[in-house]
């Protein structure tokens, strides 16, 4: 099996490069690849790379990723989460290959305290959310076998994110506040990958499980739960940090440049029951991480 991988080097990249490669031949690229186009900012470029390499299976961990900033780049959003993703459906549909896509939590405008399912109307309240959006539809429109993971706050031991953020902000400042009326699930790009891998496997020989799915580690929490739990693990693992108080805010005590759903929780029984597997405690993910940290930075 020829598969392409897209965004090699983000959080799910980095770790689908290890989890897609013993399914066969991997062919990984970035947006700097020289080689072949990865850069989404030329459709043209992209659909060019997938009619060169003819693969079986396209996984597109590439993205726009920046929430706050596409609020004043619509367009180059627009160009990266949607019309780079079209041109490699209608790429992927000519050669009868599957593509694998990653979407968010945002396409959901956070109202009510259910977890969303799959076919809940979506509405989304930023630009990050509306170009997921439009590259999901035209992912479904163009390439019947597809596989759409809608995600949410994700993390991993490469890259920027709030674990990180968290980590380091309490290791320089005695008081912080961080928003509790957001409530969502940390997931794992490890995770994320992993779950990739397996359902690749089923899905080559079940074409019929293409669709979109919720995939997103277990139980929920806020924010600011998220942080209690990150500064509780470093205090047991010893890291000396200099917070001492942590206060639980509301979204409007801290304004950004987008708008953010207070309810990203994900309904996920359609994934673990169409590829029967088991999605694990957001908790068990985080602590596996953070003591990676710390046992690296404790070594040095
Ligand atoms: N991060 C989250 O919390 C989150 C939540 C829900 C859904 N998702 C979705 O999950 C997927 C993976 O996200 P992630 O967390 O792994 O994001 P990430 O770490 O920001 O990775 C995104 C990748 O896209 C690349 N990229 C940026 N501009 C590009 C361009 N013009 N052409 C090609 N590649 C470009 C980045 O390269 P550089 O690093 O060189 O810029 C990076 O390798 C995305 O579809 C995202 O929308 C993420």
């Amino acid at each position: 099996m020829n598969i392409l991988l897209f965004g090699k080097n983000g959080q799910v990249g980095w770790e689908l490069q290890r989890a897609l490669a013993p399914l066969g031949n991997l062919i990984a690229i970035d947006v700097d690849s020289a080689e072949y186009c990865g850069d989404f900012s030329d459709p043209e470029g992209v659909a060019g790379t997938v009619r060169r390499l003819r693969p079986d299976v396209i996984v597109n961990a590439a993205a726009h990723t920046a929430v706050d900033k596409a609020e004043s780049e619509h367009d180059f959003a627009h160009l990266l989460n949607a019309t780079s993703v079209e041109a490699i459906a209608h790429e992927a549909a000519t050669l009868n290959a599957w593509v694998v896509h990653y979407s968010t939590d945002y396409v959901f405008p956070g109202t009510g305290d259910r977890p969303w399912h799959e076919n809940d109307e979506t509405g989304p309240l930023n630009v990050y959310g509306e170009t997921k959006l439009a590259g999901e539809k035209a992912l479904q429109q163009l390439c019947p076998k597809h596989l759409i993971f809608r995600t949410s706050w994700v993390y991993a031991g490469k890259g920027n994110n709030f674990a990180k953020t968290m980590l380091r902000l309490a290791q320089e400042r005695t008081e912080l506040s961080v928003i509790n009326d957001q409530v969502g699930a940390p997931t794992g790009a490890e995770l994320l990958a992993d779950c990739t891998a397996h359902a690749i496997r089923v899905a080559i020989h079940q074409p019929e499980v293409a669709g979109i799915y919720h995939l997103v580690a277990s139980g929920s929490t806020t924010w600011y739960g998220y942080a209690k739990l990150i500064f509780a693990e470093a205090t047991k693992a010893g890291i000396p940090l200099a917070i001492k108080t942590l206060n639980a805010v509301d979204t409007h005590n801290y304004p950004t440049a987008a708008r953010r759903p207070l309810n990203s929780r994900l309904d996920t029984t359609k994934f673990q029951s169409t590829f029967n597997l088991v999605l694990p405690a957001w908790e068990k993910g985080v602590k596996r991480v953070l003591n990676e940290w710390f046992s690296a930075s404790t070594a040095k």
